[in-house]
């Protein structure tokens, strides 16, 4: 850990809730809030226990809430017995909510479809009698690899409906990433799509998951699923492959769904860390759903006439939450797109929310900084040549909002009216943890606010002591909430090493710095490990390093962040060639063809912004590469750090010449 924490703009605009929000909303000022954080407070059982009660379905109502015999690995509700599609979609049967439209979907070019919440169970019963027919069961494991659709959101509604464990990989990953993550979790189906859409240009999808299960290792994967999106030529295992369509065909429209424990995962999600691969986050079934659900209503105060449109990808734990699971367990209209923001031009999410009557609406903090630059570059694509009164509430998510962003999305994307709610939160966590509420919380842009009821959050030293207020230190969670990570998939060790450290006395290490201000309000201040966000993504230095050193060029890479206007970070990668240093053309060439590779190791996300060459990289003389100086050179500012600990102190200056 490192506690290189620097300072940051603390603001001191407030803007207070709306009025006509906080008369109708799920929780009503900050009375209303407190009410619930004191319940929480005095007896977090009983308050789980209500919550569990109250908003999910079970087909064996728990008598225990919270199982600490093992902690850290704590199992909520661990007698309780539910179905997590059952809680999505059969819950609503029977209720006016049934023919409601649950899913928008509008596509890369424009075209629209809608399914109502009965038609989407009948859609995902089909698909799971076909999975079911195939002889897989509950706790096999599936991976999807499939582009934003309907498809993904029954494909992994159809796994949850069979207790079948699914691990989703983003359609932005390279065929090892698919490769990697099929053997660490031990797949034995896959459901994919030929190929995706994305701002007019077709990806192939199938393709790669045939390169990845040729890699090796892959034995076990007796189907492959395919939903045709493109009509794209694909590969074709006879003994293996099967048409989506096909595979539905003659299906009943009845699938009972399969009960299974509290604590049964209901997914595998894989995250970046400081050290290693990707790690298998591991999820639980109802404290997860409970923690999404409540979430929804509390933070996006979800009502049944709302039309919520989060613009993650499942490929995410956003889109795991807040697209999937989360608003169909709140009967809610959602909004699912399959393109990107600035195709086929940047007005995209101004039309769509104006088309569509969007009422609550939740992005990354990186689409809003590239749509300013647009925005305010072309009137016909700015937010105010829109009619998005319709909506009543804007989310943030992914990384820290800078108040500068905050504001503009405020005030022409909100038009001052409707709260910018930023949600503090990761894949470990399952759902938020500290975030304004929208009936509630007097807003300061650029903070992710307070913590929600039943979260004990605190900002603490290395020892684990809690800092003043206004001073940096790690962000920590001290009580067990209901969707926290379960383990990690395989490697229990690294769960209880990465989260639950021996100084932190049990407390959840969330991997973030941040400090409170003098009204308690958190503020987020980065990562504290080597972990990169680009573009609201998460990334290990160490996995782009790795990526680069396996090329032959490759002798020595150092990889690291630099903070950049539009993703956050920018990745800047120090490269040591086993031949000697290439100049001019030369460099710009094999640098070209250095980040070609890393997109294939990893994935286009990962590749460097910048490659710089040189003979060495600064060492101490025990070794160890010098990062923070590294970081210091990739912002192009001069080094005024001692230095004299370095074996080779006039490499600094070749790197920053490399430029
Ligand atoms: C960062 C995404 C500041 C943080 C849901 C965290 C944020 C990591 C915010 C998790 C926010 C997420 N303000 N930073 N509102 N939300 N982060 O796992 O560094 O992809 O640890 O989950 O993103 O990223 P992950």
């Amino acid at each position: 850990m490192t506690t290189e924490i620097e300072s940051i703009l603390v603001e001191n605009r407030v803007f207070s809730p709306p009025a006509d929000l906080m008369s109708q909303a799920n929780v009503s000022g900050m009375r209303g809030y407190k009410a619930l954080c004191d319940e929480a407070d005095r007896d977090p059982e009983a308050f789980w226990a209500r919550l569990g009660r109250e908003n999910l379905v079970w087909d064996t109502p728990f008598n225990q809430v919270i199982d600490a015999s093992n902690a850290p690995f704590y199992r909520f509700f661990p007698d309780g017995e539910l179905n997590i599609s059952a809680n999505c979609l059969d819950r609503h049967m029977g209720t006016p909510v049934e023919n409601h439209t649950a899913l928008i979907f509008e596509a890369d070019d424009g075209q629209v479809s809608r399914v109502t919440y009965k038609e989407l169970l009948v859609r995902v019963s089909r698909l799971a009698n076909a999975i079911k027919a195939l002889g897989y069961a509950k706790g096999d494991r599936a991976v999807i690899y499939m582009p934003m659709s309907i498809e993904a959101v029954v494909a992994m509604q159809a796994c949850a409906r069979l207790g079948v464990i699914h691990s989703v990989v983003f359609g932005g990953f390279s065929s090892k990433s698919i490769h990697e993550r099929v053997v660490d979790v031990g797949a034995t189906l896959v459901i994919t799509a030929d190929a995706q859409i994305r701002g007019g240009r077709t990806i192939a999808l199938k393709n790669a998951v045939d390169e990845a299960l040729a890699m090796g290792g892959c034995e076990a994967v007796r189907k492959v699923i395919t939903y045709r999106r493109a009509g794209s030529d694909i590969g074709w295992h006879a003994d293996r492959d099967l048409w989506w369509h096909d595979v539905i065909q003659g299906q009943s429209d009845q699938c009972p769904p399969v009960t299974v424990e509290a604590d049964h995962p209901l997914f595998i999600l894989y995250t970046s860390g400081s050290t290693g691969k990707p790690k298998g986050v591991q999820h639980s079934s109802a404290g997860y759903l409970l923690w999404s659900l409540m979430t929804m209503k509390w933070t996006f105060d979800a009502k049944p006439d709302d039309v919520f449109w989060c613009t993650a990808d499942v490929g995410w734990v956003t889109g795991h939450s807040y697209v999937t699971y989360g608003p169909l367990a709140a009967g809610v209209t959602q909004v699912v797109f399959e393109g990107v923001p600035t195709y086929p031009d940047a007005a995209r999410f101004w039309k769509m929310i104006q088309a569509h009557k969007v009422s609550v609406f939740y992005t990354a903090p990186t689409a809003i900084r590239s749509l300013i630059k647009l925005s305010e570059a072309d009137p016909a694509v700015h937010p105010r040549s829109f009619d998005l009164s319709s909506l009543r509430i804007i989310g943030s998510v992914g990384e820290p909002i800078n108040p500068e962003a905050w504001v503009w999305y405020y005030n022409n994307v909100g038009a001052g009216r409707c709260p910018v709610i930023d949600t503090w939160w990761q894949t470990e966590t399952g759902a938020h943890m500290i975030t304004p509420l929208p009936g509630v919380t007097p807003l300061k842009p650029g903070s992710c606010t307070l913590p929600l009821p039943g979260i004990d959050a605190a900002v603490v030293d290395e020892t684990g002591q809690e800092v003043e207020r206004g001073k940096g230190g790690f962000l920590v969670i001290r009580k067990p909430w209901p969707a926290m990570i379960r383990t990690v998939w395989g490697d229990p060790e690294r769960f209880k090493k990465t989260y639950f450290p021996p100084e932190m006395k049990g407390w959840y290490l969330a991997g973030d710095g941040a400090q409170r201000d003098k009204d308690g309000y958190f503020w987020i201040m980065g990562r504290i490990d080597d972990v990169l966000n680009v573009s609201g993504h998460r990334l290990g230095t160490m996995e782009v390093e790795s990526a680069l050193v396996a090329h032959e060029m490759v002798a020595e890479a150092a990889v690291v962040g630099r903070p950049d206007e539009t993703t956050g970070e920018a990745i800047v990668a120090f490269v040591v060639l086993n031949g000697p240093l290439p100049q001019g053309d030369q460099a710009a060439d094999m640098a070209q063809q250095l980040r070609d590779w890393v997109a294939r190791e990893i994935g286009p996300i990962a590749k460097p912004r910048e490659i710089r060459f040189g003979e060495n990289l600064p060492k101490t003389r025990s070794g160890k590469i010098m990062r923070r100086l590294l970081r210091v050179v990739a912002k192009g500012e001069p080094i005024t750090q001692d230095v004299s600990t370095l074996e080779n102190p006039g490499i600094l200056e070749q790197l920053a010449q490399a430029c």
